[in-house]
């Protein structure tokens, strides 16, 4: 279960490394892949084999720590491109999951920009393919066929270690469900990122940012729901990605939380100008973004510019 945690953790935040302390094995450092499975460990003093290290890691105390010393080609070489160059660009991209009777087509031919310091929000019933599209935009998942180029960079020619780079520095992920560790207080579990980030801010200002400044040092069982939802984004901004993914992240809030998460992600929009897609099921949200895109089928099937932004504080719904 911890060992789950962490997994998702890691293959969402770019943490690539798992250190386990106990008295019979020193250290153990492995990766995450996307699949979740632990494929290398280099090892002090611990057995090689990955699915033995995760045993392992079932029954001890774990620690997360950043492994710098993994030869990683960055994927984000920082280009001056022109700020009307999309940021992503999208074409003829599809997704089939399962085989011939147990396929499902979960996209079937997206096209689609996203510029710099956009605020989009994905709307479309369940099954429409609005996660299998962020996590395909996050390097979580990749197509099965078209073009996703990131910075003018095709993703799907980059090798495991470079989507490893692309999700740990670019990309910030925010979901329904928050994956705190539960034993760590807010501020450490978002010092955990800014420790191998490249430039981040410290926790105090990325909880500043989400308006958590007095309650840095409450455990995640001592906050609300929304609460939480706000310390997961401090977590996801705090590297300064240039690209903000949020999955439903007011899908378990009540709407008076929902705002208070909403209106954190909109600030972290607006003053950090990261790129920032929500999807959600709650067309309401749709005012306060830049662009409204619809999915179903995995098809986009309408786009919208709002003429101006709502603000978040007067949604309903
Ligand atoms: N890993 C998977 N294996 C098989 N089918 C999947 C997988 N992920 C998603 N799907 C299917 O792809 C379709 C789109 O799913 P998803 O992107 O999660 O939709 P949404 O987020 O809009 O609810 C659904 O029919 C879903 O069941
Ligand atoms: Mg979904």
């Amino acid at each position: 279960m911890v060992c789950a945690g962490l997994a998702a953790l890691a293959r969402t935040t770019g943490l690539i490394g798992v250190v386990a302390k106990s008295p019979c094995v020193r250290s153990l450092i492995f990766d995450f892949f996307r699949d979740g499975s632990a494929r290398r460990s280099i090892v002090a003093g611990a057995p090689p084999d990955a699915h033995r290290t995760l045993e392992i890691c079932r029954h001890t105390k774990l620690r997360i720590f950043p492994e710098r010393t993994l030869n990683m080609m960055p994927v984000h070489t920082p280009v001056a491109a022109p700020e009307n160059d999309p940021v992503f660009r999208v074409r003829g991209l599809t997704k089939i999951y399962g085989e011939k009777l147990a396929e499902v087509r979960a996209l079937s031919g997206v096209d689609l920009d996203l510029y710099p310091g956009e605020l989009v929000v994905l709307l479309g019933a369940s099954g429409s393919g609005k996660s299998t599209l962020l996590n395909i935009l996050g390097g979580l998942d990749s197509p099965t066929t078209g073009g996703l180029a990131f910075r003018g960079r095709e993703l799907s020619a980059v090798d495991e270690g470079d989507l490893t780079s692309y999700r740990r520095d670019v990309v910030g992920f925010v979901f329904q469900f928050y994956n705190l560790i539960p034993s760590l207080t807010a501020r450490e579990n978002v010092g955990l990122i800014t420790e191998i980030a490249r430039d981040p801010m410290t926790p105090e200002e990325a909880l500043g940012l989400v308006g958590l400044g007095e309650r840095m040092d409450h455990f995640p069982a001592q906050l609300s729901g929304g609460e939480q939802q706000r310390v997961a984004i401090a977590r996801a901004i705090a590297k300064r990605p240039e690209v903000l993914l949020c999955d439903e992240p007011t899908g378990a809030l009540d709407i008076k939380t929902g705002i208070t998460v909403l209106e954190a992600i909109q600030r972290i929009n607006r003053e950090l100008g990261t790129l920032t897609a929500i999807i959600t099921h709650n067309a309401a949200i749709a005012a306060m973004a830049d662009r409204v895109l619809s999915l179903s089928d995995g098809h986009i099937v309408s786009e919208k510019r709002n003429a101006s932004r709502a603000a978040v504080a007067g949604l309903e719904w």
